[in-house]
């Protein structure tokens, strides 16, 4: 009769040290997440250099801990020998060959001084992964292999794809690189602010891809616009009405800066809203007398003048900040083409656009 209350009693309290070991564990789970986290952003590697810098090895932990103890585990206990490996591995050691793995580490744990060395330990822990952190550039993992879309990777694409020779800065070639690869493979902004016209349009005699013909891209209309994308607005009638759409000419000015001398904050202003800060085809309410003004009637054509019409700019919106400087630095970085010399030199149609296709490149 005694010895199944005494079995009762000794697993009550066995159940009890293992809720207890549970708790003790949270600090030591929450630091092996961490681990891993940095682990997961490429810097697991110093945090390991460093140990071994210190003189840490993580292999006596795992030999003397056992070779299929969870990975969390390992780096917990590789943590910990800072404060004093030989207590806690040989602890862990003696414990091992008597009990359980598992209650070796509770046991271990258990004790005052290695709770207090643990505490310890684990402060030095989590700073030393805050610390880490805060040098992981923007949060942003930059390093690649060169096999995954990571940002090195398409800036060398961008580099390699970009139609037309490039004129940059050696801090700003990354950007540019980035900036020719959301142009050149994935905006199709060429596409559209192209200043060719048919049959080939932005490709090169002979290189059209169109034609079955292998591809390239005509540097002397690349991205000079005059596009007519025809109209936008109806009157009462349906019958289209007011100006013509046209593409305008993205590459820089004497100035160096892109769009023909915008800055920065016009550039994103335009492709994050849309606004057409040249003011082109200023909305009117009434039946335009201005050819120009785009007339908005309400329910069947409330178009608005001030935006930018048919460019994707609701699309471009999503970008990133970043991507949209990459963008701007790479239209800095083309050469300029002047465009029409004068309105004379324009369809009759595209002529309202003159000061939008007109460069001045010296
Ligand atoms: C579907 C055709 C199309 C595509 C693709 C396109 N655009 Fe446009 N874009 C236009 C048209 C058309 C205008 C002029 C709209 C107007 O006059 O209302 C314009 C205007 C602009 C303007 C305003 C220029 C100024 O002088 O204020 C900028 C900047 C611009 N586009 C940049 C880009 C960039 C960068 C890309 C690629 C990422 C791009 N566009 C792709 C059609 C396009």
């Amino acid at each position: 009769m005694a010895v199944p209350s005494a079995e009762t009693g000794a697993l009550s309290a066995g159940d009890a040290g293992v809720r207890s070991a549970a708790w003790h564990l949270i600090p030591l789970l929450a630091h092996g997440y961490i681990v891993g986290y940095i682990d997961r952003s490429n810097i697991g590697f110093a945090a390991l250099t460093m140990s071994r810098e210190l003189g840490l090895s993580a292999t006596v932990a795992v030999l003397r801990v056992g070779r299929d103890t969870p990975h969390f585990q390992r780096r917990v206990w590789e943590c910990t020998l800072p404060m004093r490996t030989v207590s806690v591995t040989s602890c862990a050691a003696g414990a091992v060959r008597r009990e359980s793995r598992l209650r070796a580490v509770v046991g271990c744990m258990r004790s005052t001084s290695m709770k207090k060395r643990i505490r310890m330990t684990l402060g030095v822990c989590v700073g030393l992964a805050a610390a880490l952190l805060t040098f992981i550039p923007g949060g942003r993992v930059v390093a690649g292999d060169g096999t995954g879309d990571d940002e090195q990777t398409l800036a060398e694409l961008g580099l390699a794809i970009a139609p037309v020779p490039l004129t940059y800065s050696a801090k700003d070639k990354d950007l540019v690189g980035l900036g020719s690869y959301l142009v050149n493979a994935a905006g199709d902004c060429n596409g559209c602010h192209t200043g060719g016209g048919p049959p080939n349009f932005n490709y090169a005699q002979g290189f059209n891809p169109y034609f079955g013909q292998p591809e390239k891209v005509d540097p002397s209309v690349y991205l000079s616009g005059g596009q007519d994308f025809g109209q936008v607005a109806i009157d009462a009638n349906f019958n289209p009405i007011g100006p013509h759409i046209i593409a305008r000419n993205l590459t820089p000015n004497k100035t160096g800066r892109a769009e023909g001398g915008n800055t920065f904050d016009q550039f994103r202003q335009i492709l994050r809203h849309g606004t057409d800060l040249d003011h082109l085809h200023p909305p009117c309410a009434t039946a335009p007398s201005n050819p120009n003004c785009l007339f908005a009637l309400p329910v069947i054509n409330p178009v608005d003048g001030n935006l930018l019409q048919v460019m994707p700019w609701p699309t471009f919106s999503h970008m990133t900040d970043h991507d949209l400087l990459a963008i701007y630095k790479y239209l800095s970085a083309i050469p300029c083409i002047e465009g029409p010399a004068t309105p004379a030199d324009l369809p009759p149609t595209s002529q309202y656009a003159f000061t939008a296709l007109h460069n001045d490149c010296h």
